[in-house]
């Protein structure tokens, strides 16, 4: 692999997408990883990420110098750039002029390889204090900037190179370009980190770890579970069971979906648990939205339990065991819980809810070594339908917490319609890949006269919540056409009879959240 050692910034996990955009397989590591260890793994190429520190604090983290003495190529970018030039000989200093954002890089006219033939003068998104004023002996200096005086350099000799920008940002739009010429030209990487490759990769290892054992899977409707099963699937055949919990808190039609789409893709074996009238009684009477989340989450562990309980009583009457349980934990969870090269000491991300120790399944990761990205183009590499890959996210309590007020049978039934209806126009307009997703919210509590026909209504709101987003932390309230509000609104009111007002929700995050409850 390429190993992308983080030096504590943000941006180590976008480096390493970046890196797989250029068709090679990379990891990341914490810069406390000893040197020997990272060698140790015969890494194609290194990538020292950018840091919030400065190479003149105490306890900065240092570069090894004995990175250096294995012919092992290394790029440096930001931090990890000054950190290489100090290591090798070159000179940091604290000049006092700091770049942030956009800068215009000025390409030396011996350009070197990793800027060759782009334009001699672009913009790239710089965040430095300090800067290097002399390369280490041995490098070109290949681009300057106002502030930095070597913005880049190279030793295409010795595999080496940097530059003081951030090139994995979309600010540095030769950034990319910039990445793939290191790994391609410089160090020699072939690019050969394909879907198809992860697919048989990955297909490959679980054939490995399971055996001849058997297995289960909760599928929830969302992307992650959905292509884990289907990989699964892939490499064990009929050794895997799915079991899809029906909460009665989903949308119109996707248990349907599940069943009819996701079936007829993998040919997987599919158990449907039909535990409706179970969680609304368990939800009579509640309001509050952590006492919500508390009893849906708790509910649906019985449920599953039970039902592994069944698959297994099941086939233990054929003499079988069920060992392992598929989970569709990602990367990032993985390099967040402190993970990234071992799996010794990574934590288990539990996305059906934290299930009991006592039912003893091992666990089967498929997905535990990929971005999000990645999982959908896999996802459609196995036949999956664009419906299931490009899905919103929709939060596991579902429409339980939408209505804001007691959840009923009725109430969802409401929303359910106004929902779909939402969901209809907006995939009309061809907005779903526009919008991160579109909340709507019964206020099933609030009621306002109407007057609809000749007749005087007195019945509930809804919210439409559309929402952009990179990542769900922070949000914007989407611009969204008014054509396409008036159509929702017009036929929410009209086909919706308890429904007599439709608002829309113009608050960011913060400080609103995404849902409302
Ligand atoms: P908020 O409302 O916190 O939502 O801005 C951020 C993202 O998380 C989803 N969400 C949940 N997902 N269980 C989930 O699986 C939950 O309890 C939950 N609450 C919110 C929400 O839809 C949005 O994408």
């Amino acid at each position: 692999p390429v190993l992308v050692i983080d030096f504590g910034a943000q941006y180590a996990q976008l480096i390493a997408r970046r890196v797989r955009e250029a068709q090679v397989y990379s990891e990341v590591v914490p810069h406390t990883t000893p040197v020997d260890e990272i060698l140790a793994r015969n890494p194609a190429a290194v990538v020292l990420s950018g840091g919030p520190s400065s190479v003149y604090e105490d306890g900065a983290p240092r570069v090894d110098p004995a990175l250096f003495q294995q012919d092992v190529p290394v790029f440096g970018i930001c931090y990890g750039f000054q950190a290489m030039a100090q290591v090798l000989g070159g000179t940091v200093e604290h000049t006092g002029t700091r770049e942030f954002g956009r800068t215009d890089l000025a390409v030396t006219p011996e350009s070197g390889r990793l800027h060759e033939e782009l334009p001699a003068s672009h913009p790239v998104w710089m965040s430095h204090g300090d800067c290097v004023t002399r390369a280490p002996e041995g490098f070109t200096v290949t681009a300057t900037s106002g502030g930095a005086p070597v913005a880049a350099f190279e030793d295409v000799e010795r595999r080496l190179a940097g530059v003081q920008y951030h090139p994995e940002v979309a600010h540095s739009p030769h950034g990319q370009e910039v990445l793939r010429r290191f790994l391609h030209e410089i160090a020699g990487v072939r690019p050969q980190w394909t879907t198809a490759s992860i697919v048989d990769d990955a297909v490959e290892a679980v054939r490995a770890h399971v055996g001849e054992g058997r297995a289960i899977c909760g599928l929830s409707g969302g992307v992650d579970s959905a292509v884990a099963a289907a990989l699964v699937h892939r490499a064990i055949g009929d050794r895997l069971t799915c079991v899809f919990v029906d909460h009665g808190l989903l949308r119109a039609g996707e248990r349907a979906q599940v069943e009819r789409d996701f079936v007829a893709a993998t040919g997987v074996r599919l158990v449907t648990v039909d535990a409706r009238q179970r969680f609304l009684d368990a939800l009579a009477g509640v309001t509050d939205p952590e006492e919500k989340r508390k009893i849906i989450g708790r509910e649906f562990i019985r449920v599953f339990e039970q039902a592994a309980r069944d698959l297994q009583a099941e086939a233990g009457e054929q003499g079988e065991h069920i060992d392992f349980l598929v989970q569709g934990t990602l990367y990032p969870d993985v390099v967040e819980s402190g993970g990234g090269t071992g799996a010794a000491n990574i934590k288990s991300h539990h996305n059906v809810g934290g299930l009991p120790e006592d039912l003893q399944f091992k666990l089967v990761e498929p997905l535990r070594l990929l971005f999000k990205d990645e999982v959908r183009r896999v996802g459609l590499e196995l036949g999956l339908p664009e419906t299931i890959v490009h899905r919103q996210p929709f939060p596991g309590p579902g429409l339980g917490i939408r209505i804001v007020g007691e959840v009923t049978a009725e109430r969802l039934e409401i929303l359910r319609a106004a929902d779909a209806i939402a969901r209809e126009e907006l995939t009309a307009a061809e907005l779903d890949r526009d919008i991160w997703q579109c909340p709507v919210v019964l206020l099933a509590d609030v009621r306002s006269v109407g007057v609809q026909g000749d007749f005087r209504t007195y019945g509930h709101p809804v919210v439409l919540r559309p929402v952009s987003s990179e990542d769900a932390m922070t949000a914007d309230w989407t611009r969204l056409p008014y054509d396409v509000l008036e159509r929702i609104s017009t036929r929410i009111t009209n086909e919706v009879r308890e429904v007599n007002r439709v608002v829309l929700d113009v608050t960011s995050k913060p400080p609103g959240t995404i849902e409302w409850e």
